[in-house]
């Protein structure tokens, strides 16, 4: 069993379980068109999605509705929601294999988002964190859509009648608050939707550090310090050799400073095994040159990111592929939220 489910109670767990094996278990998530995709997303979401699309039914979706509650400015969103796209597929994502759609295109969910606003209560939507954060963050424009957030990821969700939601820990409350609205739909109108859960990784979840030794590579804070997919080479090179390094380990088999071990993480994750153990071993005896190492680095960087850089690119400027790409997801999500709206409808007595 590769998944670690966190805090569940082992019945459920069981039950979880049971239906993985059943091959039938439905994963959904979804990514918001604002910033690019970096190397953080890649190591940390779309390189485990390439792996679910193979062994369950999956919904990868482009949260357009989700960007207005920030982004109320739509000038650029259609250049977003087609990069976003077009990276996920450069990344492994299979169009044919998983349902790869746009929110805007399957009008169920502003259907069920609208129902579920009815089962969620103004105390615990004011509490979410990630509300608090971004009324901070936007003062004047405490919009009521930046309220229901969790509302409408809940209908992105329970649309497919999904039980797995791979995402970071940030999401947590918003999966929390999804079983929520789930237990009240349920209770009140009758069994309609199973209860999602984080589909947590485990050991496959690797974080990315950032290149000036602070937190992790970011959508879009701290852009000098994250790796881009769309990053030309001399970007990356630039960046990578402006990674924080000091004057050497000054005694054999020191511990490394954190900034040192993200840099070794970094290499890790992208350079060959052999090139790694070379460097272990010269900061060990205290011969290694940092300017080296980073270069090196760099060099694999670019070798890592440039192909997907390139596929991403001509799917971008591909239009009628793209078209078509968005049309089959919508309609693979549109099947199945269609089947779910029928239940919904008939469960609520919205049926005249
Ligand atoms: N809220 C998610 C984020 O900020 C994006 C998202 C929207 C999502 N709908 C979803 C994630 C449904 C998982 C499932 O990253």
């Amino acid at each position: 069993m590769e998944c670690l489910v966190l805090g569940l109670h082992p019945l459920l767990y069981i039950y979880y379980l049971c239906r993985m094996k059943n091959g039938n278990a439905i994963v959904m998530s979804g990514i918001r068109p604002t910033g690019f995709l970096h190397l953080g997303n890649y190591f940390g979401a779309m390189r485990n999605y390439v792996k679910l699309q193979e062994e369950y039914t999956c919904y990868f979706m482009v949260a357009d509705l989700h960007a207005l509650t920030t982004h109320p400015d739509t000038k650029e969103l259609k250049e977003n929601v087609h990069r976003v796209l077009a990276e996920n597929i450069a990344c492994g994502i299979d169009p044919e294999k998983a349902a790869l759609y746009c929110q805007s295109h399957v009008r169920e969910t502003s259907e069920l988002y609208l129902y579920l606003n009815m089962l969620a209560y103004l105390g615990e939507l004011e509490k979410t964190t990630t509300f608090k954060d971004k009324a901070r963050l936007q003062p004047d424009n405490i919009n009521a859509g930046l309220l229901t957030y969790p509302v409408l990821q809940a209908a992105d969700i329970i649309l497919h009648r999904a039980t797995w939601v791979p995402v970071g820990k940030d999401q947590e409350q918003h999966l929390e608050m999804a079983r929520n609205f789930v237990k009240r739909f349920n209770h009140r109108y009758g069994e309609v939707f199973p209860e999602p859960l984080a589909y947590n990784f485990g050991e496959d979840l690797v974080k990315v550090p950032s290149l000036d030794g602070t937190g992790k590579m970011s959508k879009s804070e701290n852009q000098l310090a994250t790796l881009y997919l769309a990053d030309a080479d001399d970007v990356i090179r630039k960046k990578v050799m402006k990674a924080k390094t000091d004057g050497g380990p000054t005694s054999p088999n020191m511990p490394k400073p954190d900034y040192i071990e993200n840099i070794f993480q970094l290499m890790r994750l992208v350079s060959a095994a052999d090139v790694v153990s070379s460097f272990e071993g010269s900061y060990d005896n205290c011969s290694i040159r940092y300017g080296d190492m980073k270069k090196q680095l760099a060099e694999d960087m670019v070798a890592f990111i440039a192909p997907i850089r390139e596929r991403a690119e001509s799917i971008r400027n591909d239009s009628i592929y793209l078209e078509g790409i968005m049309q089959l997801g919508a309609e693979k999500a549109r099947k199945s939220a269609a089947a779910t709206m029928d239940l919904v409808r008939n469960a609520m007595g919205l049926v005249y």
